[in-house]
């Protein structure tokens, strides 16, 4: 086991000293309230007593801090003000806010956490007061943000941080700052923690800005993520950023595994989660685990291995709807033979090549004509006419060995559901190896990080694969070209991803479809049309389509 757990155990001190070397951390998978409850208000109630009752549960007591998921508390009907950290309020006695603020400054001086909420919060912009964002003040005076609230031991509200990169439809209703808030906060812990929200976690600003730039070693992500494979699932990407930069992650998701959101966990950089779990179902969990602190601990004790063995049947994940990362179809790729044992491949995409050598055995048992077995593709890509989930334009750099449905490149990125018939491992992998040269990224701004996924849909435990990084630090020389390896050290039955996923942060402009809204080069909004009470309901009637498509696809 870890040598870091060791510390605290039996100590009847219930908070973590700066002294100490881990921390005790919490988060919260959290369900929207329940669709029979319709009113925003009654909604916006039942969150708050159901945080408020994990906040003072048994399974909290002794936490430190405690973290819940995006977009599950409010709604434009019960935003909430919300005070700058500089501002020192404290809901719970200066009652200037939604009960759903004060009730959690309560709760949080009640129980002596840190807790950290998400909600919509409401801030007055008419006759040019307010915040300077990329949108217009609306006609009602009041603008929106996505934001992420922190409140200290004493319910005091010390944090802010207000949602950089809107996902798509948010775009309608929400306001961005024209500076992105760079949020971060001290603790009697001795911690300084930094905090961003869902869809920022693909961009440079600011989340890697608290890395790079503030040397910031613990990271607090409240999200709403929808799962998308073969490369971005919720704890296949938390799991493959904590590890990229080396920080911990305490990553919260709300629950809605049909909807493609579910997974969250707790991280510790280079070595890998320490809690994690992904849903089948509408699920409400805290998960809480000692985080080693970064300047502290510097190695952790032996892992305990699970022993081998070949299983032609693993549990399988298949409750979790996904995008399907249509990326891959521009990717260079090659089809491996279903019953291949050994492939040794070089794979370029212009001048970028990835270097593969792959292993399998036969898995000992009974397989039948009515199994399904996936087929795998190596990929190599290098490049930025990618998006991410979507959405936002990106350049990446990708090798990868992912997993098809059959022959055809389209069934790459989905999954075997779970009627039709029964998935065998009919080989088990004893091998992966891939390496690659990955370009210097001009103005420093590259991430490389494992991207790997089982079924499951859990990302291979970091003491199964060796990576390496020349020169060493990747993440620190950002600007030199670096050679990553990733080789699988120990046989593997089930296999979905496994891959070098590299974010080279492109600067290129998206439109998400609503220009008007969207920052230019120049970090100004481009002007609306001479008409604006004209183009302002085209962009209604526009919002309330992705609303209707939305409530069609639940
Ligand atoms: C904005 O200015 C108008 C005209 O001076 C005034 O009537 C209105 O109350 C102001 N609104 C706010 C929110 O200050
Ligand atoms: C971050 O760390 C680097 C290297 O140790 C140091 O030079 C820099 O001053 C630090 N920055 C901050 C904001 O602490
Ligand atoms: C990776 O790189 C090393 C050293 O450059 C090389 O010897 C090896 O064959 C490469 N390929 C694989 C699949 O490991």
């Amino acid at each position: 086991s870890m040598i870091f757990l060791t510390t605290r155990v039996a100590l009847f001190i219930q908070r973590s000293q700066p002294s100490d070397s881990t921390y005790y951390a919490g988060v919260v998978e959290h369900m929207e309230a329940p669709a029979s409850i319709t009113s925003p208000r009654s909604r916006t109630i039942y969150i708050s007593n159901e945080f408020q009752r994990i906040i003072a549960s048994e399974e909290a007591k002794d936490l430190d801090i405690i973290v819940f998921p995006e977009h599950v508390t409010n709604y434009k009907e019960t935003a909430s003000f919300v005070p700058h950290g500089s501002q020192n309020v404290t809901p719970c006695y200066q009652t200037d806010y939604d009960l759903l603020l004060i009730e959690i400054s309560c709760a949080a001086r009640a129980q002596g956490i840190y807790v950290v909420i998400n909600l919509i919060e409401k801030e007055i912009c008419a006759n040019g007061s307010g915040s300077d964002t990329f949108d217009p003040c609306p006609a009602q005076g009041i603008r929106y943000f996505n934001t992420n609230v922190v409140f200290d031991r004493s319910g005091r509200v010390i944090s802010r941080y207000r949602k950089t990169h809107l996902w798509r439809h948010e775009y309608d209703s929400r306001s961005v700052l024209r500076q992105p808030d760079v949020a971060t906060f001290a603790t009697d812990f001795g911690v300084t923690f930094g905090h961003f929200i869902c869809f920022d976690m693909l961009f440079y600003e600011p989340a890697m800005v608290l890395v790079r730039d503030l040397n910031i070693t613990d990271i607090i992500y409240p999200t709403f993520w929808f799962s998308e494979l073969p490369f971005l699932t919720a704890l296949q990407l938390q799991e493959g950023w904590s590890f990229g930069n080396n920080v911990n992650l305490l990553a919260a998701d709300a629950s809605d595994p049909a909807g493609k959101t579910t997974g969250s966990g707790i991280y510790a950089g280079r070595w890998g989660r320490l809690q994690a779990e992904i849903f089948a179902q509408p699920t409400t969990r805290l998960m809480t685990a000692r985080v080693p602190k970064k300047d502290r601990v510097q190695q952790l004790g032996d892992q305990v291995e699970e022993l081998f063995t070949p299983q032609l049947i693993t549990p399988r994940m298949t409750g979790v709807d996904t995008y399907r990362d249509y990326n891959v179809d521009i990717f260079e790729t090659v089809l491996l033979e279903a019953d291949f044992l050994e492939v040794t491949q070089n794979l370029c995409h212009g001048t970028f090549c990835c270097d593969f050598s792959v292993k399998r055995a036969l898995t000992p048992g009974d397989i039948t004509a009515d199994h399904l077995t996936y087929r795998y593709r190596l990929a190599a890509y290098w490049g930025d006419e990618t998006t991410v989930i979507r959405v936002d334009r990106s350049e990446q750099a990708v090798c990868a060995i992912f997993a098809c449905k059959d022959e055809s490149l389209l069934s790459c990125g989905s999954i075997f559901p779970a009627s039709g018939g029964q998935v065998a491992n009919k080989h088990h992998f004893t091998e992966i190896k891939i390496n690659a040269t990955f370009p210097a990224a001009p103005r420093g701004r590259r991430l490389i990080m494992p991207s790997t996924l089982d079924g499951g849909f859990k990302p291979i435990a970091v003491s199964k694969f060796n990576w390496e990084e020349t020169p060493a630090p990747a993440a620190k020389n950002p600007d030199k070209e670096t050679r990553v390896s990733l080789n699988l050290i120990r046989p593997q039955n089930d296999l979905l991803t496994f891959a070098i996923w590299a974010n080279y942060y492109t600067d290129l402009a998206s439109s998400h479809n609503l220009d008007h809204m969207q920052p230019t080069t120049e970090g100004v909004a481009v002007p609306t049309t001479p008409t604006s009470g004209a183009s302002s309901m085209v962009l209604t009637s526009a919002g309330l389509l992705v609303l209707i498509s939305l409530v069609s696809q639940f």
